[in-house]
């Protein structure tokens, strides 16, 4: 495939750095968009080849800047992530979701690029019926509960995305993660709290009894699967999800943790109603339905937990740096 000039927003955050890093390393042209700079362990090799474009997606003339004619495909990954935050900053997850996203789709039709749009497992709610095919049902809470602002947010985010694409003929593709996991993850999800606090010597966090399942996804999976939407040609106007199919409980993933990082600590239940208040809800089963994906992309989780794992922790226990941040509070 020959070389593609790429922009990726939110390309200094977690998945976004190691998508910056996978179209770095194949040759592509990569611009970075992002409030923030690159995480300190992107090798140098790699950022020095990259444009750097430091800007708030909300800001629409700094967004064009980035997105210049001739870019084929704009990555758009900026955004409001974590439960913590979700709770600490609606109004902020909402604007930028929205206005972000407006403005990256207003910059790839005016450069004539493909926008691929990163959205969420969180968009389904509380769908009690898993596996979640791409077109099921999407089950929210009440609108007085900040905890739904990531979820319509970012489903508004995708009917923009489609509306727009349609409107503009841009060939727009959503990919919806599914609980990504791996190195460089703020210690605010389960499975990076977990490590954090297990390799700092403190005993792991387990949320209402930790039975609630999820479909962890290691980030070169998640990755791999966002450049195969860009590259297929039958993608376009879609939405992939891009989970495991294996699903797995928070107490089990926590105990691997334990058992991977060689720690003889027990984990400490927490009452998310007592803890956390009303506001916080959490979903008791999260899995994806990923055929579309094998059959359309050719894309399958390839990772299994336990090797994931395995690199997670060996990551950070190599990083004072990062086992030196703050552990911040909730979400799965
Ligand atoms: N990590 C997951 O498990 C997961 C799951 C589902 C969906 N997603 C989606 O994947 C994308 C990446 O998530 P992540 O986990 O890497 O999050 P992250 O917080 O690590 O990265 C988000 C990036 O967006 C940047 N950003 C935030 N506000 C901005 C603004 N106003 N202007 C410009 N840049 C801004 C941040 O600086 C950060 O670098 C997001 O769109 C998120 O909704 C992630």
């Amino acid at each position: 495939m020959s070389p593609v000039r790429a922009v990726v927003t939110g390309g200094c955050g977690f998945v976004g750095s190691h998508l910056v890093e996978r179209l770095v390393e194949r040759g592509d042209e990569v611009t970075v968009f992002d409030t923030g700079p690159m995480p300190s362990d992107v090798p140098h090799a790699v950022r020095d080849q990259v444009r750097p474009v430091v800007g708030d997606i909300r800001d629409a003339a700094a967004v064009r800047s980035a997105v210049r004619p001739g870019t084929d495909v704009v990555f758009h990954l900026a955004a409001v992530v974590g439960v913590d935050q979700y709770l600490a900053r609606p109004l902020d997850v909402i604007d930028i979701n929205l206005t972000g996203t407006r403005h990256v789709l207003e910059a790839a039709a005016r450069a004539g690029a493909r926008p691929v749009v990163a959205s969420t497992s969180e968009v389904f709610g509380k769908n009690p019926s898993v596996p979640w095919p791409e077109d099921g049902d999407r089950v929210l809470g009440p609108t007085t509960a900040d905890r739904w602002t990531y979820s319509s947010s970012k489903a508004l985010a995708e009917h923009m995305t489609f509306a727009f694409s349609r409107a503009h003929g841009l060939g727009a593709t959503v990919v919806r993660y599914f609980n990504v996991y791996g190195a460089r993850q703020r210690p605010a999800y389960v499975i990076s709290r977990s490590v954090h606090r297990v390799l700092n010597g403190l005993p792991p966090l387990v949320y209402d009894g930790g039975r609630q399942t999820r479909a962890f996804t290691h980030v070169s999976d998640c990755v791999e699967g966002t450049v195969m939407a860009a590259e297929s040609r039958r993608s376009a106007d879609q939405a992939f999800n891009i989970g495991s199919m294996q699903e797995t409980t928070v107490g089990e993933a926590v105990r691997l943790v334990v058992d991977l990082a060689g720690a003889g600590v027990r984990a400490v239940p927490v009452d998310t109603g007592d803890q956390l208040g009303p506001a916080y809800e959490d979903l008791r089963r999260r899995v994806p339905d990923t055929r579309k994906a094998r059959e359309v992309l050719g894309w399958t989780c390839r990772t299994a937990l336990r090797d994931g794992l395995r690199q997670t922790v060996d990551w950070a226990r190599g990083r004072p740096e990062y086992l030196a941040l703050p552990d911040s509070g909730a979400g799965g």
